[in-house]
C-alpha cells in the first residue's frame, strides 16, 4: 500500500492534521504528499489506484470547504481508492464541510473509510492558538490505531456506512473572507507573498491585492519574513478581539468510524 496525503492548507493547520494521520497509517513507512495550496498547483491532476491510501485535508471556510480547495481536489481521481477525509476548523463549527469533502471525493472514485473534524488555530484573532497541539496529534494517532484494528478484524473493500454530520443542500459558504492584508513600508520586496498566495492575488509589486481573488487566508501575513504584510487595521483588530472572546471555549476533535 502507498500512503499519500492530499491537502490544501494556507496557514499549515490542515497540513499538520492530515500529515499526522498519514504518518500513523504508514506506521513508520514512507508516505507521499500532494500539497495543493500553491496557485501553481491549480491544474494539477492525479490518478490514484487501489494500492494507494489517501488522507485528504482542508480547512473550513464559512462551514464549507474553500471553493479553491474543492476545485483542486476535483482534479484528484480515485479508482476505488480507499481514503480518510479530514477538515480542520477554527473552533466555531465545521457545518457541512466534512460531508461536502466526503461527497466530493466519493464522486471522484475514492471510497471514504473514515472521517475526522479537527480543531486548528483560527486564521483570525487569537483562537485555540497552537492547535493542533501534542494532545490533538495523539488523539489522531489513537483514531488511526482504532481504525486499523477495526479494518483488520473486518476487512472491507467497498463503501462503509459513516454518519458524518452535515446537511444537503449544503449551507452557503466557502468563498473566503472580506479582509484584505496591508503592506507596510518595511516590505523588502522579497516576493515571498506573491509566490505563496494560493490564489495568485498579489501583484508583482508585492502590495496590490486583487480583491476578487483574495480569500483572506492570511498565508501572505504568516509567510512574510519581516512582518510587513499585516492586518493592523482598527476595524479588523476590533473584530478579532470580539471574535476571539466569542470562540474562547475549547472544542474537541470529532472522529467518524464505520458503525459496525
Ligand atoms: C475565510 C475563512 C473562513 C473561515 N470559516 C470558518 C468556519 O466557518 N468555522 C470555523 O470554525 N473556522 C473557520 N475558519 C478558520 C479555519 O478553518 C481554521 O483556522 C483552519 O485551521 C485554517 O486551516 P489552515 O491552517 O490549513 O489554513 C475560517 C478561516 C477563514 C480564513
Ligand atoms: S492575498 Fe489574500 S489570498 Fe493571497 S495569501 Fe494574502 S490573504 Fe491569502
Ligand atoms: S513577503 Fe513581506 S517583505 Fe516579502 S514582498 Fe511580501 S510583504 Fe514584502
Amino acid at each position: 500500500m502507498n500512503y499519500i496525503t492530499v491537502y490544501f492548507s494556507p496557514t499549515g493547520t490542515a497540513e499538520k492534521s492530515s500529515v499526522s494521520m498519514i504518518e500513523a497509517l504508514a506506521e513508520g513507512k514512507e508516505f507521499g504528499r500532494v500539497d495543493l495550496t500553491a496557485y501553481s498547483t491549480r491544474e494539477t491532476e492525479k490518478v490514484f489506484s487501489t494500492d494507494d491510501f489517501v488522507v485528504f485535508g482542508t480547512p473550513v471556510y464559512g462551514g464549507r470547504i474553500p471553493k479553491v480547495a474543492a476545485q483542486r481536489f476535483a482534479r484528484m481521481r480515485g479508482q476505488q481508492t480507499p481514503c480518510i477525509v479530514t477538515v480542520t476548523y477554527g473552533n466555531r463549527d465545521y457545518d457541512d464541510a466534512l460531508l461536502e469533502l466526503s461527497d466530493l471525493v466519493q464522486a471522484n472514485g475514492f471510497v471514504v473509510q473514515a472521517a475526522a473534524a479537527l480543531i486548528g488555530q483560527h486564521t483570525f484573532g487569537q483562537i485555540q492558538v497552537g492547535r493542533p497541539d501534542e494532545d490533538d496529534l495523539k488523539e489522531n494517532q489513537q483514531f488511526v490505531k482504532t481504525f486499523l484494528e477495526k479494518a483488520e478484524k473486518n476487512p472491507r473493500k467497498g463503501s462503509v456506512k459513516l454518519s458524518i454530520k452535515g446537511n444537503h443542500p449544503y449551507k452557503a459558504g466557502g468563498k473566503g473572507g472580506m479582509f484584505r492584508p496591508l503592506t507596510a513600508d518595511t516590505c523588502i520586496q522579497c516576493g515571498l507573498c506573491v509566490k505563496n498566495c494560493p490564489t495568485g492575488a498579489i501583484d508583482s509589486d508585492c502590495s496590490t491585492i486583487d480583491s476578487g481573488r483574495c480569500i483572506s487566508c492570511f498565508r501572505c501575513i504568516r509567510r512574510c519574513p519581516v512582518q510587513a504584510k499585516n492586518m493592523n487595521d482598527s476595524s479588523y483588530l476590533a473584530f478579532a478581539e470580539d471574535f476571539s472572546k466569542k470562540l474562547a471555549t475549547r472544542r474537541e476533535n470529532e472522529y467518524f468510524l464505520p458503525q459496525k
